[in-house]
């Protein structure tokens, strides 16, 4: 059992956050999506840590973090598709999933032994400070344990319930996440841009660059980003999902609203994405089954319902 130290995002909490890195060892850091728990992506003993922290499968391979497309580049050979994507979304809530370079120096941890990289190019200045401090590419999943709520506060990193307080050495509170969901995860087969996972950049968004339509995974009951449909992100409570109503019992979470529990005060997506993990936390503390309403399938709505119902499916084991 370690203290975990609470870092501020000034120079001294960031150098702080780097030495430990330095040593090995995970820090959780703010990104506009979620907190990262992240390790150099180069020592395979530091992303161990990172797995062992989360109690993570070791076969799901972590997204690494780099400062900006220049290191991407050092890492992996993007096709040109990929490259008019990093320049319309990076630095931002988007990951490119491209062929290993022989030459990367990654430790086969961080990818899982696949012969290709997930990697990200994150905007928070605070994510920024640390990548370029440390000088060097961090893979970093969502900082909560395997399979819970991922966090968007320091709070939620270190939650007694599903957080890694007393996990990892410390983590660098940026207050909380702009975006609220992970980031978009986007594979390239031939010329054709798959989606891998929705997420905090809309497909509409992506597809107004391309020109063309994006392609959603051929067969969802083989995800090729691992963990994809399993039981994820899971609540304590049973989640009923598109609820017009709560039954006797339930906590309701609206899309629109002024109560507490509502997703956004004006019914916009964006708002409601980058919410959801707190209220779902938050429903959750209440102790009784959450029924939410339904949430439409556009823009950031995609990666809510994705979330929801992966929230919502069968646990391993329960
Ligand atoms: O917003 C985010 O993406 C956050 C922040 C911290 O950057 N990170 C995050 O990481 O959500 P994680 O580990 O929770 O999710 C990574 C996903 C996994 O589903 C993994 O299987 C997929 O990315 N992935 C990573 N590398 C891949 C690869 N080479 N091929 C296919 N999927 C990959
Ligand atoms: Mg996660």
């Amino acid at each position: 059992m370690t203290l975990t130290e609470q870092l501020s995002p000034d120079a001294a909490g960031i150098a702080r956050a780097v030495d430990w890195l330095r040593q090995g060892q995970p820090v959780a850091i703010p990104t506009e999506t979620v907190y990262g728990l992240a390790a150099d992506a180069r020592s395979g003993a530091a992303v161990a840590a990172i797995y062992a922290a989360k109690d993570r499968p070791a076969f799901n391979p972590l997204i690494v973090h780099v400062a900006d497309v220049a290191a991407t580049q050092r890492l992996a050979h993007l096709p040109e598709i990929a490259l008019r994507l990093a320049e319309a979304f990076w630095p931002g809530a988007l990951t490119l999933v491209a062929p290993l370079r022989e030459d990367a120096g990654l430790s086969s941890l961080a990818t899982a032994g696949l012969e290709t990289v997930g990697l990200r190019v994150p905007a928070h200045p605070v994510a920024q400070a640390v990548l370029r401090a440390f000088g060097g590419p961090l893979a970093a999943p969502s900082a909560n344990a395997s399979g819970r709520i991922s966090p968007t506060s320091a709070d939620h990193v270190l939650d007694p319930e599903g957080g890694l307080a007393g996990r990892i050495q410390a983590v660098v509170d940026g207050g909380p996440c702009p975006v609220g969901v992970e980031s978009t995860i986007l594979g390239f087969e031939g010329d054709r841009v798959v989606l891998l996972r929705p997420g905090g950049v809309a497909v509409e968004e992506i597809e107004a660059v391309l020109g063309t339509p994006v392609v959603l995974q051929a067969d969802p009951a083989k995800p090729s980003a691992p963990g994809q449909l399993s039981s994820h992100y899971a609540p304590r409570a049973a989640l009923r999902l598109n609820a017009d109503a709560p039954r006797a019992g339930e906590t309701f979470i609206a899309l629109t609203g002024d109560d507490p529990l509502a997703l956004s005060d004006t019914g916009d997506l964006t708002q409601a994405a980058a919410r959801l993990f707190d209220v779902l936390r938050r429903a959750d503390r209440l102790g009784r089954p959450i029924a939410i309403a339904p949430v439409p399938e556009m823009g950031l709505g995609r990666a809510i319902n994705d979330r929801l119902r992966r929230a919502a499916a069968p646990r391993p084991g329960a």
